[in-house]
This record gives structure tokens, C-alpha cells and sequence, in this order.
């Protein structure tokens, strides 16, 4: 037996995202479970498995309480699913901010233990540094500029970036850095109209926007804030579902049959062996 596994379906890798520079838009979403990525799927060129996991599962008020084991158990699980799109998992507050050489272990270790193609990062200006720690070692990175939710405590909240001349310089200059670094995509996040399409223009990876304008050569949104299972959802955010509608209408049919004895029916039961 050979002693390299054919996959029958070849799964996307950082090179065949890389490539989609300036063409067809690369269709991204969220994915934290199994059953969500094996839907997702066959409609989707990545999936990130992003620390938003711990807002939109956990229940957390950002970003910042989501540990390592956190995203390894969301990165197996997405893993186990998906079979055609590159999965991307988000690197946890805490996790590669104090040196490289850490960064290095939590990132290989995401690695080993979900089998995903490449780990993302927020990438300040410290950051650059580590970004090309990492990929000289072997581990595909993908950048993360303009509204960092993991800064959220630094910033006083989730808010859009890059509307003052200044801050808008400092985040094309990351953007730069980062792909100059070796990322192999950028995501653009909550910035200000006109500077996602300069950033686009001005880097040699593709940009991956949310809540940045169709100026990117791609675009993520938050898989369950698409869906419609929150009554709120940023301005950014687009409902292609109304799960939120739809679970409360099946459940509120379910405790009405409950209560008056309609379920389980009779095609709902086992019944005995005649004779
Ligand atoms: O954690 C996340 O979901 C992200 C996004 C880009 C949506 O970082």
C-alpha cells in the first residue's frame, strides 16, 4: 500500500488561494462544527474557524476569554467535514502576541492536532515579525488588519477603523507589512469606504473583506449572523436565512404537540413483534 493517502476530493491549499489574486471572488465563511462545515462546504472556496466561536457559541462578550483548546476542538470538528475547502484556524487572544518562538508551538500544535491548512493572525505592526517566523517554518498565515476584535479592549469596543487619514496610513502599512511578511491572504475587517480597495490594489495576496467593501478579492461573513440566527447583526451583514425565525416556529410546534399528547404519533413508536 502506498504510504501517501489519495484524498478523493484535492482539497484547496494557501497556494490555490494565493493565486485567486484579482479573479474570481473567493467566497469564505465561518464554520465552528461539523455538521455547519459539511453543509458549507461545496459552496465555499475557505473556511475560517475564527475565534468568533466564542461569541457566537460560547456565549462570550468578545473574543478575548477563547483558548487554544478552544479552537483545536472547533478546528477537529470543521476538519472532520470539510473536504474541498481550505480550513483556516484563528490563533486565540494570548496565543502568539508574546514571541515568535511561542506563536511557533501554539501554531504547529493547532496544526498537528486539526489538520488545517493554515492558522490566521491579527496582525499589528508587532506581529510582522512572527508572520514570517511562521511561514519560513512551514505554517501558512493568513493577516488580519483594520478592526481587530481582539483589540476590542484597547479600543473601547467594535468599532470601524481607518476613517482618519493617519489610521488609515497605519493600516495600509499593515496590510503591507503583513503580506511583504508572507501571508498568503489578508482579511480587511470594518474599515472605513475606498481604503479595502486601496489595500487590495496595494498588496500582492488577496484581501478577504468583511465589512469592507466589495473592493477585496474575496468576502467572509460570520456563518450564523448570514443565517439569521441573531435579532442583531452589524450593519456589514447581509441575511441570506432566517434561521432565527424558523427554529423558534419548530420548536414552539414541537412543545404544542408535546403538551397536547400529538407527539410522538403512531409512525414515531416501535411496536412489538406480532405474535
Ligand atoms: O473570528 C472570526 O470569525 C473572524 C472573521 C474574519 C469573521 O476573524
Amino acid at each position: 500500500m502506498s504510504s501517501h493517502r489519495q484524498e478523493t476530493v484535492r482539497r484547496l491549499a494557501a497556494p490555490d488561494i494565493a493565486a485567486r489574486k484579482g479573479g474570481t471572488p473567493i467566497v469564505c465563511l465561518t464554520a465552528y462544527t461539523a455538521p455547519m462545515a459539511e453543509l458549507l462546504d461545496e459552496h465555499c472556496d475557505l473556511l475560517l474557524v475564527g475565534d468568533s466561536v466564542g461569541m457566537v457559541v460560547h456565549g462570550l462578550p468578545n473574543t478575548v476569554g477563547v483558548t487554544l483548546e478552544m479552537m483545536i476542538l472547533h478546528g477537529q470538528a470543521v476538519m472532520r467535514a470539510a473536504k474541498r475547502a481550505m480550513v483556516v484556524v484563528d490563533m486565540p487572544f494570548g496565543s502568539y502576541e508574546g514571541s515568535a518562538e511561542t506563536a511557533y508551538e501554539n501554531a504547529a500544535r493547532v496544526m498537528k492536532e486539526t489538520g488545517a491548512q493554515a492558522v490566521k493572525v491579527e496582525a499589528g505592526a508587532t506581529i510582522v515579525g512572527t508572520i514570517e517566523y511562521l511561514v519560513k517554518r512551514g505554517i501558512p498565515v493568513m493577516g488580519h488588519v483594520g478592526l481587530r476584535p481582539q483589540a476590542v479592549l484597547v479600543d473601547g469596543g467594535f468599532k470601524a477603523k481607518g476613517k482618519a487619514a493617519d489610521e488609515r496610513q497605519r493600516i495600509l502599512e499593515e496590510a503591507k507589512a503583513t503580506a511583504e511578511a508572507g501571508a498568503f491572504a489578508v482579511v480587511v475587517e470594518g474599515v472605513a469606504e475606498g481604503l479595502a480597495r486601496e489595500i487590495t490594489e496595494a498588496i500582492s495576496v488577496p484581501t478577504i473583506g468583511i465589512g469592507a467593501s466589495a473592493g477585496c478579492d474575496g468576502q467572509i461573513l460570520v456563518t450564523d449572523d448570514m443565517l439569521g440566527l441573531f435579532d442583531w447583526t452589524p450593519k456589514f451583514v447581509r441575511r441570506y436565512g432566517d434561521l432565527r425565525g424558523e427554529i423558534a416556529r419548530a420548536v414552539a410546534g414541537y412543545a404544542e404537540d408535546v403538551r397536547a399528547r400529538r407527539f410522538p404519533g403512531p409512525a414515531e413508536i416501535y411496536f412489538a413483534k406480532a405474535g
